[in-house]
């Protein structure tokens, strides 16, 4: 009988697992070293390698690397090249298959799938693995959560932070993963597209133009309301309203790279046409109106839900313009701009939906009753307002279809963010291949050493062949 290993930080993999129903052993970061005895496959989430140490230590602990059938990884496609990115590292440095890859807590038909890859490989008879070297297993250099904060003491007006006492594993790897998607939108050399954009028929010009202005305006919000007022709730701590600071200093830089693309392509009347047009623009001024409300009335789940809503599913309706183009290879550069965007729109999502389930699990079950009504009455109120938006941004491109799926598509990935199942059908099989070319293949095309998340693979502490 195959068994089943998996690794979990925020509860997204547990969850998945849930839903298959299959027995499967946890990796815990107290104790990883567990021996599995027995032929297993693996089931990985995706972070910075240095979160990843309890995996190390559990896959070089006695037989575990040897008996290792396979690997599924769990991500999230929004970090485009890395997504997924721990269990393909794992994949090439022991020489074992990837056998599926997914995102988050999965949808239905992953759920389906990866039944039958378990059933499939308890059928098969397996050959025996290469017989690789078994490391040391050395001690795991994660810190686990101490949360032994201190209480506040009655005579201390105001308390330090105290970084050497913070052991928030999310914090951590939150705040290793700002600095690497700092970037200055001016180096982007999107000046070089000039010519193909001029190329373009006059309405894709013009949807283009509306993208980067809908996404300044809907940036805006953020940066000036929704990031303050949910690192408002973070007063507990201190390293969490670190990376909110930092949060929004990013979402100034993606706010400036909107404006940078409309400069380098609009000409100020154009310019001021596209300003018009967000303004005057029903649907968006409902979307923000609808945010603000929730960001205004200082309920912190809801505040957090409706971050998430917009960073993991809105924001998308405008970014599928460029990311659709550059699935035909038009426009690469202002494709490795929005990409650059993409990652810290990303990263505000799974952050803040972090936060979200942290609080949301710990409600009673009612309270959670109450909550997902609200959230999903949200999503619907969202959607429907999103529709209207994506006619008036894709008239006469053709497109408003296959917007409409990358729209259910990323909606459902801000439910599972939120703890919630998703309530659209789509999935990625359902996306234009087009869009998955313009959202996974790396624009990295110029000299650009800004980003330093490029490195090689197999940098991982001590898997080795
Ligand atoms: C700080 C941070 C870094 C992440 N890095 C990646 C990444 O490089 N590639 C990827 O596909 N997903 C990445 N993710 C997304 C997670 O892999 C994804 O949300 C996964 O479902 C989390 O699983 P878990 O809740 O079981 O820990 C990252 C998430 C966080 C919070």
């Amino acid at each position: 009988m195959v068994k089943i290993a998996f690794y979990t930080i925020t509860g997204q993999t547990q969850r998945f697992i849930n839903k298959t129903g299959l027995d499967a052993h946890r990796i815990e970061d107290a104790h990883p070293q567990y021996q599995m005895n027995d032929k297993y496959i693996l089931i990985l989430p995706s972070y910075q390698d240095f979160m990843m140490d309890s995996v190390v230590d559990f896959l070089t602990y006695k037989d575990n690397k040897e008996n290792l059938l396979g690997l599924i990884g769990c991500g999230n496609r929004n970090f485009n090249d890395l997504f997924a990115q721990t269990a393909k590292k794992i994949s090439v440095t022991l020489h074992v298959p990837i056998l599926y890859l997914l995102e988050l807590s999965g949808n239905s038909a992953d759920v389906k799938n990866v039944r039958q890859i378990v059933k499939e490989a308890c059928k098969e008879e397996h050959g025996t693995q290469k017989d690789l070297p078994i490391q040391n297993p050395s001690l795991s250099n994660i810190n686990f959560l101490r949360d032994f904060r201190q209480k506040m003491n009655k005579k201390t007006y105001y308390k330090a932070s105290n970084w050497n006492a913070v052991e928030d594993q999310v914090d951590r790897a939150a705040w290793a993963r700002l600095n690497d998607i700092v970037y200055e939108p001016r180096r982007v050399p999107i000046y070089k597209d000039q010519d193909e954009f001029f190329h373009l028929p006059k309405n894709e010009q013009t949807m283009l133009l509306h993208s980067f202005v809908s996404l300044t305006l809907s940036s805006t919000l953020q940066m000036k309301v929704a990031l303050s007022k949910i690192k408002e709730d973070a007063e507990n701590s201190d390293e969490e309203a670190a990376v909110y600071n930092a949060l929004q200093y990013l979402e100034s830089i993606n706010n400036k790279a909107y404006g940078h693309a409309l400069n380098v392509f609009a000409s100020k009347e154009e310019q001021n046409e596209s300003y018009e047009w967000v303004h005057n623009n029903p649907y968006l001024q409902k979307k923000m109106k609808l945010l603000n409300t929730v960001y205004q009335a200082e309920n912190s789940i809801h505040k957090k839900a409706a971050h998430v809503f917009i960073s993991t599913g809105l924001y998308h309706s405008s970014f599928f313009g460029p990311l659709y183009l550059f699935g035909q290879h038009k426009l690469p550069r202002t494709a490795e701009l929005i990409k650059y965007a993409l990652r810290i729109t990303a990263l505000n999502g799974i952050y803040t939906g972090i936060k979200f389930r942290r609080d949301f699990f710990k409600l009673s079950k009612e309270e959670q009753d109450t909550v997902h009504n609200w959230v999903s009455d949200l999503c619907d109120k969202l959607y429907d307002n999103e529709l209207n938006h994506i006619k008036l941004l894709y008239h006469h491109t053709g497109l408003e279809d296959k917007v409409e799926h990358y729209i259910r598509y990323t909606l459902n990935k801000a439910l599972m963010n939120l703890g919630q199942e998703p309530k659209y059908p789509e999935n990625i099989e359902i996306l234009d291949p087009i869009l998955i070319t313009g959202i996974m293949d790396s624009a990295m095309i110029e000299d650009f050493f800004f980003y330093t998340n490029a490195h090689p693979i197999l940098k991982m502490r001590e898997i080795k062949k």
